[in-house]
């Protein structure tokens, strides 16, 4: 089956074609994703109204270039797949308006993917790992990007429990915001891993937030106005400013890394699956690794490319929901705001 993927609910334009009967990572016959990080910038975050603007303007030109790229004509889709939230209402009404008309137009089955889902099941599209083969249910999901950090019990494709979650800031917002209060552009989060790439471990330690007790919520926010103060009262230095980075950076991962290992514990599982912007972070897949493998199990990412926004997981999500039979009606309908456990389980 071949899928079109369609994701828009946020600052980025993504399209893929996803097809069934090729292995792994071969499916992926074509996909391109087009940053209106350059649009956001000057107003130092995503301005919702641009952004739906920006996809009207990308979205056919790019849907056209991933049929080219992938040899295809609208004619060989057998489903269409499109981000129907959570996100921006604008965006994500763009990709459903596009997705929904061209499915009605070629009389294909279309159906709503959840963004985090997709995520969530991208480490899935990689090729299996030569020993232990594809991750399968049970796992536990870190999602970790701009909007979301979430701990997610994945009892199977589609039956998913919440086990924890930010109470405040997702882990890349924390990362963008830490960024631009030390002078960095926006999206501040992969420039403020390669600064601390220069930093010194130990030079700044800052709290590593709710491990101290159990559970498995996180709290970010306040990290930030620790490197706040540090960042004031420091010498502002090259050195120091990548020393401070290395320090916050240090936190974040150890902060996950310890919430994971109870995760994992709470879940009675050894594989934990990790996706969503942040999930390209080096430093937190080394970490993940270790941790994962000081117990026996494994760590699964997605190549870094496919951590950040992309249409790839849209449609691999959508191709697995399709070919299990599920489709939505024609209307053009998003859902800015959606709880994974009410999703329906895709049968094995
Ligand atoms: O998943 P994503 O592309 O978009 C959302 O759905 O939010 O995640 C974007 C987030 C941004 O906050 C960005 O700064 C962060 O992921 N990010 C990183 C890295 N690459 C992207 N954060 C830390 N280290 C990175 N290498
Ligand atoms: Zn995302």
């Amino acid at each position: 089956m071949k899928v079109l993927g369609i994701e828009s609910s946020c600052d980025e334009t993504g399209v893929a074609v996803y097809d069934t009967a090729l292995p792994g990572v071969a499916g992926l016959r074509a996909h391109a994703v087009y940053s209106q990080v350059a649009l956001h910038a000057e107003y130092g975050g995503v301005v919702p109204e641009l952004a739906s603007r920006d996809h009207v303007r990308k979205l056919l030109p790019l849907v056209r270039q991933t049929l080219a790229e992938a040899g295809m004509g609208v004619g060989d889709l057998d489903g269409v797949a499109y981000t129907a939230g959570p996100g921006l209402v604008g965006a994500l009404l763009v990709g459903a308006g596009v997705a929904r008309s061209l499915a009605w137009a070629l009389d294909l089955p279309a159906i709503g993917v959840h963004h985090m889902e997709g995520h969530l099941l991208a480490p899935l599209m990689e090729d299996p790992d030569p020993v232990h083969g594809t991750p399968e249910p049970p796992f536990v999901a870190l999602l970790v990007s701009g909007g979301h950090t979430q701990l997610v019990a994945v009892d199977g494709i589609g039956r998913y429990r919440l086990l924890g979650e930010t109470l405040d800031d997702a882990a890349g917002e924390a990362f963008d915001k830490t960024a631009k209060l030390m002078g960095l552009p926006y999206p501040g989060g992969p420039q403020l891993a390669a600064l601390a790439e220069q930093g010194t471990p130990g030079a700044y330690r800052f709290s590593r937030p709710m491990t101290d007790r159990p559970g498995l919520d996180f709290s970010f926010s306040g990290l930030k106005t620790q490197v706040l103060l540090a960042w004031q009262q420091s010498d502002r230095s090259p050195q120091t400013k990548a020393d401070i980075a290395r320090g916050f950076e240090d936190a974040v991962v150890e902060t996950l890394a310890i919430k994971c290992g109870r995760a994992l514990d709470a879940a009675g599982c050894d594989v934990i699956v990790v996706s969503g912007g942040v999930g390209a972070n080096r430093r937190l897949r080394a970490r993940l690794q270790e941790m994962a493998a000081a117990r026996g199990g494994r760590a699964c990412f997605p190549r870094p490319s496919l951590c950040t926004d992309n249409g790839a997981m849209i449609a691999f999500a959508g191709a697995l929901r399709l070919q299990a039979g599920q489709h939505d009606d024609a209307a053009v309908h998003v859902t800015p705001r959606w709880d994974m456990a009410s999703l329906p389980p895709v049968a094995a």
